[in-house]
């Protein structure tokens, strides 16, 4: 079998494929496929690799009909159309859990930079601008024993919500489609409804997966149900929210602070406004970026592979009804 990855990934999952004797094809780090290349190549291929959430929808599926199956090298996978890939009965592999700590630690730190004002304080240093200790200084809030609103508490939700609550004795808070019993007792968490989210979170984070229907829910009307101090976090994906509203909302003191990891659009241009705001914080979607949480999804990427190959289900795959 042979399989095309849009970009490499480390070595762990290429030394896994190659010795279960799968054939692959794979730029150069840093010297991407021109486009004649990378059609050329993908014609050659079974499977695909997709590293950095490439459309996968029916007009790829449409050009690449020999492609038989997708390994994401992601947990999320709101950029493949599932509809179609049931369709034509393709497996879409993703990577769950092995970066839920890793994406819960962006979050956690977005939280505490921006409720101390880290962004601002950090430009003041660089830019020469710190000339001691001056009582008009913007001041940061607290979180001890504040609320913590959990927008999608699956995994990485989870594993927030605990740190939320051993580091800042934090009451938990969730809104999910549905309610799950084991995580509030181990949480003590609540279940409510998403306006109660609102009103009673000091901090909101976002950790959902993306669907279609989600666009831009976090809008003026939203901000505006929040509390004037809250902190809005979103470390899931930047279609989530609309951002002219998020810097409406911040600017006009609706809500008091922004860690966004996910933008709309990514990459985020650097003129955007948000970046002048002093309690706002923007990561350049680095929820994964560790070595550990990248050899886990390397591993995944290169089982769910082997299994494609020797013709069984892939082990961590988000539509198993393909399988029948
Ligand atoms: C994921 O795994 O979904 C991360 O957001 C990277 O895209």
């Amino acid at each position: 079998m042979r399989v095309f990855l849009n970009q490499p990934i480390p070595a762990i999952g290429i030394q896994m494929m190659e010795e279960a004797g799968l054939d692959l094809i794979i730029p150069e780090l840093r010297n991407p496929f021109s486009d004649h290349e990378r059609i050329k190549y993908l014609k050659l291929c079974d499977a695909m690799v997709n590293v950095g959430l490439e459309p996968i929808n029916k007009s790829f599926f449409e050009k690449n009909p020999q492609i038989k199956a997708i390994a994401q090298f992601s947990v999320g996978y709101n950029n493949v159309d599932i509809d179609e890939a049931n369709r034509l009965k393709i497996p879409i592999g993703n990577t769950p859990g092995v970066l839920s700590k890793a994406t819960s630690d962006v979050a956690f730190l977005l939280m505490q930079f921006v409720a101390r004002l880290g962004s601002f304080y950090y430009d003041k240093v660089k830019s020469g601008d710190w000339h001691g200790f001056d009582m008009e200084d913007l001041l940061g809030i607290e979180l001890y024993g504040k609320t913590i609103g959990i927008f999608g508490m699956g995994r990485i939700g989870f594993e927030m919500a605990k740190k939320c609550k051993a580091a800042f004795g934090m009451n938990v808070i969730y809104h999910n489609r549905k309610p799950n019993p084991e995580y509030e007792k181990v949480l003590g968490a609540k279940y409510v409804s998403f306006d109660e989210l609102l009103k009673d979170s000091d901090v909101v984070s976002v950790h959902a997966s993306f669907s279609p229907g989600c666009e831009e829910l976090f809008n003026a009307e939203v901000f505006g149900k929040m509390k004037t101090d809250a902190i809005f976090i979103n470390t899931a994906r930047g279609d989530f929210h609309n951002e002219k509203d998020l810097y409406n909302a911040l600017n006009e003191k609706k809500i008091w602070g922004a860690g966004l990891d996910v933008t709309n659009p990514e990459p985020m241009s650097r003129h955007n406004q948000l970046l002048k705001l002093p309690n706002v914080c923007v990561l350049p979607h680095i929820g994964s970026s560790t070595v550990e949480a990248r050899d886990g999804m390397a591993r995944y990427v290169a089982e769910n592979l082997i299994a494609f190959s020797k013709g069984q289900p892939m082990p961590h795959c988000v539509n198993p009804e393909v399988y029948g």
